[in-house]
């Protein structure tokens, strides 16, 4: 009775038609026919339908006002249910985050950033190692675990970042994470209340700033020049936080010098701030000798350091770790616990099983000789096409690279005119606060192969060659289609000391 009046004041059941034949409703309901009757029955009595002899039952073709009043809403079109649903009342987190915009990656193609070469990885291999986890998967693998990770996980990770990137840490530090994004959301909320403040690279990651945002800290971005992000100021208002990316800044690719490393502990020693180190993709590193992460150096326990296998597994993966203060660990777990428990279990066995039966390893090394190739293949495409049109620095790690603009080419220009020519690329303005000294943009060259770098290098030049052309005018019809989330404020900045 309940459903099928729900189906005729929604006026999914419309006026005068039929309901199905008793008996059909029986059959498919799996109850006897005499019960059917008795709901139509029902309705027939409460004004809802009339039953023609010998022809079926249909919905009424008036439904007496006072239902309709009653239960209206279930009527009312989408206009009107919307204008009847009650005020949210929202948290001031939920309205303090953007609403994303939906848009659709086209395909893969050159200058994608911040992307890995997924065609290469071992699906194969992976489907194997799953298969085995699942076949042999105990009781522990299917109950609930403990928030901050599955415990072999955790030894795997803390083993491998003491080899590779001289984290100090045991593995009762490391939480297993839902990627970085997780990560930053975590130490976000257990520093900071609305109104703290964040230093923040800029142009930095975007990603860790709106959840900053989110938190209602303020945000003070602070310029990175040759040697990485600039220590603040000691006389600033003493912030809670500080996020950087000393490995491979994001988006400029500076690794920040053992000095600055030095003077950043200090600082945040005297200011009482904690540091952030978001150690995204230093597995790729090129030029020079490995660069140990910051936590390394880290003697207070002022370091919280994030890591993520989006980078070098793949995204979709969504699992990274964080490794606090031995003193803070508790605190973590419980926070953990509460809002999100733990990453899926057997997802985190299979990763597990993948680091200790070593393909972790074959894996990076692999693609580490892939990339360097394909980073090889860009800097010579961009002598032949890109000259006296962008620079492009040493490419020390990642899988991207800043490229500076020559003088008066505009960036919102090319962002167009190289998608016409089906080019990605993004304008390094969309990670600046602020305005930068020198306009330029975001190249990928992990994601796709040597040919299609070589395409795209010379797509990009006959675009760039474009926009310098039609100066100003290119621009204006650009600014036209729509401009870019360019998030530039007033203030002073610095040309980085390297590079142009
Ligand atoms: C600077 C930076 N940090 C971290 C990540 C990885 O984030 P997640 O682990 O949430 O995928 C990215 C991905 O693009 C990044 O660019």
């Amino acid at each position: 009775v309940d459903a099928l009046r729900q189906e005729i004041l929604s006026g999914r059941l419309r006026a005068g038609s039929r309901l199905p034949a008793s008996r059909t409703l029986a059959r498919e309901h799996g109850v006897a026919r005499g019960t059917v009757q008795a709901a139509f029955e029902q309705l027939r009595v409460e004004g809802y339908v009339r039953a023609r002899t010998g022809s079926g039952t249909y919905v009424a073709d008036e439904l007496p006002d006072k239902l309709l009043r009653v239960q209206g809403p279930a009527l009312a079109s989408q206009e009107a249910r919307a204008r009847r649903t009650p005020p949210r009342r929202l948290s001031q987190f939920s309205a303090r985050i953007e609403r994303p915009r939906s848009y659709q990656l086209p395909k893969l193609r050159a200058f994608r950033a911040n992307q890995p070469a997924l065609s290469l990885f071992p699906t194969t291999l992976w489907a194997q190692v799953t298969g085995r986890c699942v076949r042999r998967a105990t009781m522990d693998h299917l109950t609930e675990g403990t928030s901050a990770g599955w415990w072999p996980l955790r030894q795997a990770v803390a083993d491998y970042l003491t080899e590779s990137r001289g984290v100090v840490c045991e593995a009762g530090q490391v939480l297993i994470v839902s990627g970085t994004q997780e990560a930053v959301g975590l130490v976000s909320r257990a520093l900071l209340d609305p109104g703290d403040a964040v230093c923040v690279e800029d142009p930095g990651y975007v990603g860790a700033v709106r959840i900053f945002e989110a938190h209602g800290a303020r945000i003070c971005p602070v310029r990175v020049d040759g040697d990485g992000m600039v220590v603040p100021s000691v006389r600033m208002r003493p912030p809670k936080l500080a996020y950087v990316t000393p490995a491979h800044q994001f988006p400029l690719g500076i690794t920040m010098t053992a000095c600055r490393r030095i003077d950043l502990l200090a600082w945040a020693r005297v200011s009482g701030a904690m540091v952030l180190e978001d150690d995204y993709d230093s597995e790729y590193r090129f030029a020079g000798r490995p660069v140990p992460a910051l936590q390394g150096l880290d003697r207070r326990g002022v370091v919280l350091y994030a890591g993520s296998f989006s980078k070098v597994l793949f995204p979709g993966l969504r699992l990274g770790y964080l490794v606090v203060p031995p003193d803070l660990v508790d605190r973590f777990s419980a926070m953990k616990s509460v809002v999100g428990q733990h990453a899926p279990l057997l997802d985190q066995a299979v990763l597990h099983e993948f680091m200790v039966e070593g393909h972790f390893g074959r894996h990076v090394r692999r693609m580490r000789e892939i990339y360097a190739a394909r980073r090889c293949a860009l800097r010579e495409a961009v002598e032949r096409h890109l000259k006296g049109l962008v620079e492009v620095g040493g490419i020390e790690a990642g899988l991207q690279t800043a490229a500076w603009l020559a003088e008066g080419i505009d960036e919102e220009g090319v962002v167009a005119a190289a998608a016409e020519r089906q080019v990605e690329v993004v304008p390094l303005s969309r990670y600046a606060r602020r305005p930068l000294p020198r306009a330029g943009l975001q190249l990928g060259f992990a994601a796709v192969d040597e040919e299609e770098l070589e395409r795209g290098a010379m797509e990009l030049g006959r675009a760039l060659e474009t926009v310098r052309r039609s100066g100003g005018q290119a621009v204006k019809a650009v600014r036209a289609v729509g401009p870019l989330d360019r998030r530039g404020e007033k203030g002073d900045f610095s040309p980085p000391k390297q590079g142009p």
